[in-house]
């Protein structure tokens, strides 16, 4: 990594969790990281690391101006190699409350195909770039506590390798990379979380950080869960409406 030239990153969703984390590790790299969420305090403690190679500012993803925003945030740069999506809410939702779903898809799938189609349009115009989403391992089947969560994430992974398809077809060198993390501790998954398998947000950043370096078109986090999509693929449909997840 190190005898790469530093990179400009840019990612939506740095003010916590993951994305935060992988700010940091770019910063530590020795990167231009501008970063971007409706938090400003997260988002200026990021900046104070290094004033002169971190840039900020407010970006809703479900306001209609999100992409000027990361527009004009990227202009501030000179310009971006890698844009990493790492903005998206989720919960549970076993009662199906109807605004929470709604207010999912509005972040994780209307939200989300306004920055990709951002992102996608920008590294056109300047003959190439990176596109990085954070989606999940959730979009691998409906998931029966987390519908709008888990068909969201779908959205998400079948978006991303519908764009990679387009831009192959239309000549672009835009490359993609889809990061699927299992149970990552974060805010995202409340304040004790108590899932199985859960991961650290240091450690996962770091292997998102080297498959985004590698340039990965998929990346499954981590081992134990590539076996538990795995063995859940193979899972016939009248087995998995019985599971109890
Ligand atoms: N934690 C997990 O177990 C896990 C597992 C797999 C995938 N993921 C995915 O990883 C991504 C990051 O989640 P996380 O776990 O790091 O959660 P998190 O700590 O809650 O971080 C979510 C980030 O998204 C930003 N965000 C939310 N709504 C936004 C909006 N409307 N406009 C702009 N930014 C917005 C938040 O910033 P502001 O609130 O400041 O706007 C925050 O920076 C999500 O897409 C999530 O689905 C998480």
């Amino acid at each position: 990594m190190s005898s790469q030239k530093p990179k400009k990153v840019l990612i939506l969703g740095a003010s916590s969790g993951i994305g935060r984390e992988v700010a940091r590790l770019f910063i530590d790299m020795g990167c231009t990281v501008s970063v971007a969420a409706r938090r400003e305090t997260p988002l200026q403690e990021l900046k104070a690391i290094d004033p002169s190679r971190v840039e900020y500012s407010l970006v809703d993803v479900v306001a209609e101006n999100a992409a000027a925003g990361l527009q004009e945030l990227a202009e501030r740069t000179g310009g971006i190699d890698i844009y990493i999506h790492a903005a998206g809410i989720g919960s549970q939702n076993r009662v199906l409350d109807l605004p929470i779903e709604e207010k999912t898809v509005r972040t994780n799938a209307v939200g989300f195909m306004r920055a990709m189609n951002w992102a996608y349009h920008y590294f056109v115009s300047q003959g190439g770039g990176h596109i990085v989403v954070i989606s999940s391992i959730a979009g691998t089947k409906g998931l029966g506590p987390a519908p709008a969560y888990s068909a969201t994430k779908a959205f998400q992974a079948n978006y991303v390798e519908a764009l990679e398809q387009l831009a192959r077809q239309q000549g672009h060198p835009i490359r993609f990379t889809d990061i699927r993390p299992g149970f990552v501790d974060t805010p995202l998954l409340g304040e004790k979380p108590s899932y199985p398998m859960l991961m650290r947000v240091d450690d996962v950043a770091k292997s998102i950080v080297k498959a985004v370096m590698r340039e990965d078109d998929v990346k499954v986090i981590d081992w134990r869960y590539r076996i538990m999509v795995a063995l859940w693929r193979l899972l016939p449909r009248w087995i998995w409406k019985r599971m109890r997840i």
